[in-house]
């Protein structure tokens, strides 16, 4: 299939936090107001993988912003009859859309929308494989920014959990090391390590010893759906060393705070009955998500 010339916008696709840069990032985290509607704008969210929290943020963010949505139902897509995804992509773009919103359980499918459609179509990554989720880094940016009264340089922040899987920690390292961040604990054992640590992080295969002195601790998931050749009881076991519970989260430091990009896996990753309380602010990262969105999506045209 030929690209299709459409229109020509100026910004850069969103495929991975970098993209942005230290200044990029301070500027949409701390945007005070909303600069602009899209009247008329039109969006297309395209999740080949499935998602709650990123795409009805965005489609809220776009809808607020003024924009038409297509939000397509790809399982009744003409994917069914042998279309590739790509191609589904530029079918969509050659309508006019402006800003494609697009999943993938394929590392690096972004970047390859990017290119196929070039500057005439702005992609932005919610989550390629094991890759990045830049919207999700800002989000959690943007908590670590209004929850923790230290400037970035004397943050310690915790990751712990599924690492080596998850787009969600790849963006996150990259984005508080853009800021300023130097202290990274990942925490989990040897084989949810990531396979290069940087030089920011250290690795904790205990969660107490890891825990020690953070303000902040992310939680992630055991990614199951990227870990098919191991039982899920397996799975489960060595989550069940590393769940978060009360007695844990003493061990950080005062004011310290729990965030976890969601889904939570109740009792599996975290103790369900710890939820509810003031230090965990997962509510406050979705609701944080739709802002990020509006913010990531008005960019387009500022
Ligand atoms: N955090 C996150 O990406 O959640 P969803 O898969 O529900 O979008």
């Amino acid at each position: 299939m030929e690209k299709i010339e459409l229109r020509n916008n100026k910004t850069p696709h969103l495929l991975d936090i970098k993209t942005l840069g230290k200044e990029g990032i301070e500027r949409i985290i701390s945007a005070k107001r909303r600069e602009n509607e899209l009247n008329g704008g039109k969006v297309a969210l395209l999740f080949f993988e499935d998602s709650t929290r990123t795409r009805l943020s965005f489609e809220l963010a776009a809808k607020s912003l003024g924009c038409i949505v297509l939000s397509p139902n790809l399982h009744t897509s003409s994917i069914q009859k042998g279309e590739t995804n790509l191609d589904t992509i530029t079918t969509i773009a050659a309508m006019g859309v402006d800003q494609i919103v697009l999943r993938s359980s394929k590392s690096g499918f972004a970047a390859e929308a990017a290119q196929q459609l070039g500057k005439h179509c702005r992609i932005l990554n919610a989550g390629d494989g094991t890759n990045q989720h830049p919207t999700q880094a800002l989000t959690d940016l943007y908590i670590l920014k209004n929850a923790c009264p230290k400037n970035w340089s004397d943050m310690k922040v915790g990751i712990t959990g599924n690492i080596s899987h998850s787009r969600v920690a790849n963006s996150l390292i990259d984005g508080l090391g853009l800021m300023g961040v130097n202290a990274i604990h990942l925490i989990g054992p040897q084989q949810w390590q990531p396979s290069a640590i940087p030089d920011i992080a250290t690795p904790f295969e205990n969660l107490e010893a890891g825990l020690a002195d953070l303000d902040a601790i992310v939680v992630l998931r055991a990614q199951w759906e990227r870990m098919k050749e191991l039982p899920r009881q397996q799975i489960t076991a060595l989550q069940h060393e590393f769940r978060l519970e009360a007695k844990h989260v003493r061990l950080m430091n005062d004011g310290a705070i729990v965030m976890h990009p969601g889904p939570v896996l109740r009792d599996e990753e975290i103790d369900a009955s710890i939820l509810q309380h003031p230090y965990i602010k997962i509510n406050d990262q979705v609701a944080a998500g739709v802002i990020i969105r509006e913010r990531i999506l008005a960019q387009n045209y500022s």
